[in-house]
């Protein structure tokens, strides 16, 4: 094996890599030693500002194969032919704590599935649960800012937490799965993957369809207690980041088989409750699953840093024939996301190699910036229109139009007929088997009856009576037994 040299970031050989150059062998350092300024400068700069949300993650690479006919619902090209496979890159997370939190805790998972498509990268930015807790953007700094660390005792404060939901009847639905089993995934490798939004599908006849993402694993779906999680977290705190690490590198390929649900634009307007509601499921019974491909992890990242924290998501980046829905929560994603990359990452986070496009070609007038590499051929012109060939628009639209009428104001989502906060959670509740509704009480009540203020427990138990009046008389019950306690 012949042995590599060491060198400086200008490439200069590194002579001594043990001792410090100093006056004399007792003296102090001397500023000319070149290789430790700048060995202790770029140290300092080795962090950079962790993801606000979602900071400590797992990533992998592989691919999606298509395995049915989707061509009557939409013209994206990589979604065109049973058979065919498209690169994809995945990074699965916690949500609330910081990068250096526990893995095996209770809390959403992220699932943001990046497709290196020919028509550009297409990025679904999902979680494991097909709901959330809000339904309006506008709540998203204030809901996060009470699930993390309070910024007096820096840490995780019931209080804060079940005040917010005390405050948002809409986020009884998501807390009761929370809290239920699915609440801590034993690994990565066991959860669903959702869309959970609506997104617009259109066909190549310019006909609208609205659809959500499911993403079934083919491992099984398991779950810890609340008990054997904690167990884990004591012996490796990066117990899914091993799990999966270690089953692909075994060659253990995970898998996961995409379904979605198909709704007819024109029923959107007429349906039972507002289908751009990120609160609610639809029914199966209503619309059913319908499989579409698979997707296989297969390969690990080289490397954590460049690869998974340098990874850059975003619900914006589209392909032709997928399109946003009227969801308000994804309509402020949409902007959210690449914002966030620009400040955390740079404007041209884009030309990283786990962000850039594989087949498609990027051809824009986008320009320079902080360590730009990719600038424009020689002699391209910065400007469009232009009269030397530069790139120019296609004029053909992603997605279908969506028709919209009304008054500009802060209003809240038009009217269906059953759009109640809490009809969806008593039926997640009326779906568990007894020993599930047990856990379930058990987690709801070990949370809520940490919490000092009477009024905001009461608040919180409203909501479980509002959904199911069983549901409600037990984690009362719980709750004030452990109080009694
Ligand atoms: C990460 C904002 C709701 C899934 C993030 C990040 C921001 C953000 C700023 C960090 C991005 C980065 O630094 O790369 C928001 C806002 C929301 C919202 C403003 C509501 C309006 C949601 C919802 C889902 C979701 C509903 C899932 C359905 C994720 C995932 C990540 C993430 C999976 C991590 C992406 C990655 O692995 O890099 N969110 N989020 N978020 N969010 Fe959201």
């Amino acid at each position: 094996m012949t042995q590599r040299v060491l060198t400086t970031e200008s490439g200069a050989p590194v002579a001594d890599n043990q001792n410090s150059a100093t006056a004399g062998a007792g003296g102090p350092i001397l500023l000319q030693d070149g290789h430790l300024l700048e060995k202790l400068a770029r140290f300092n700069r080795e962090r950079i500002p962790e993801r606000v949300v979602h900071a400590r993650g797992s990533g992998a690479y592989g691919y999606f194969e298509v395995t049915d006919d989707v061509t009557g619902f939409t013209r994206a090209d990589f979604l065109s032919e049973v058979g065919r496979r498209t690169e994809t890159f995945i990074r699965f997370s916690t949500v609330a704590d910081s990068l250096g939190g526990a893995d095996a805790v209770r809390d959403p998972r992220g699932f943001a599935l990046k497709f290196y498509t020919d028509e550009g990268n297409y990025d679904l930015v999902g979680n494991n649960t097909p709901v959330f807790f809000i339904k309006d953007p506008i709540k998203f700094p204030d809901f996060i800012h009470s699930q993390k660390r309070d910024p007096f005792t820096g840490r995780q404060e019931p209080d804060n937490v079940w005040d917010f939901w005390a405050h948002a009847p809409e986020a009884t639905h998501q807390v009761t799965w929370l809290m239920g089993d699915r609440g801590i995934p034993a690994s990565y490798r066991h959860m669903n993957g959702y869309g959970s939004h609506t997104y617009q599908w259109t066909n190549a006849a310019g006909e609208a369809f609205f659809v959500k993402y499911h993403f079934k694993t083919n491992q099984g779906v398991r779950s810890l207690s609340a008990d054997q999680a904690a167990e884990l977290v004591g012996k490796d705190a990066s117990s899914h980041q091993t799990d999966l690490l270690q089953a692909i590198e075994r060659g253990v390929n995970p898998s996961w088989t995409l379904y979605v649900q198909v709704m007819p634009a024109a029923e959107a307007a007429d349906y039972r409750f507002n289908p751009f509601d990120l609160t609610k499921v639809w029914p199966h019974s209503d619309y059913p699953l319908q499989r579409v491909g698979r997707l296989v992890l297969d390969r690990n990242p080289d490397n954590v840093f460049a690869e998974v924290e340098q990874a850059a998501f975003s619900p914006n980046n589209f392909v032709p024939g997928i399109g946003p829905s009227p969801d308000k929560m994804l309509q402020g994603r949409l902007f959210a996301y690449a914002d966030a990359h620009r400040y955390r990452l740079g404007v041209n986070h884009t030309h990283l190699p786990v962000n850039a496009p594989r087949t498609a070609v990027v051809d824009n007038y986008g320009r320079d910036g902080l360590h730009a590499t990719r600038n424009g051929a020689r002699h391209d012109k910065n400007y469009e229109p232009n009269s030397y060939a530069g790139p120019a628009q296609t004029d053909a639209a992603f997605s279908a139009p969506i028709a919209v009428h009304g008054w500009t104001g802060t209003h809240e989502a038009p009217a269906h007929t059953k759009d109640d906060d809490f009809f969806q959670a008593g039926e997640l509740y009326r779906l568990m088997s007894d020993d599930e509704k047990g856990r379930l009480i058990a987690n709801i009540a070990g949370g809520l009856s940490q919490v000092t203020r009477d009024d905001v427990i009461e608040k919180n138990l409203a909501h479980f009576h509002a959904a199911d009046a069983e549901y409600g008389k037990r984690v009362e019950e719980a709750v004030r037994a452990l109080r009694e306690d």
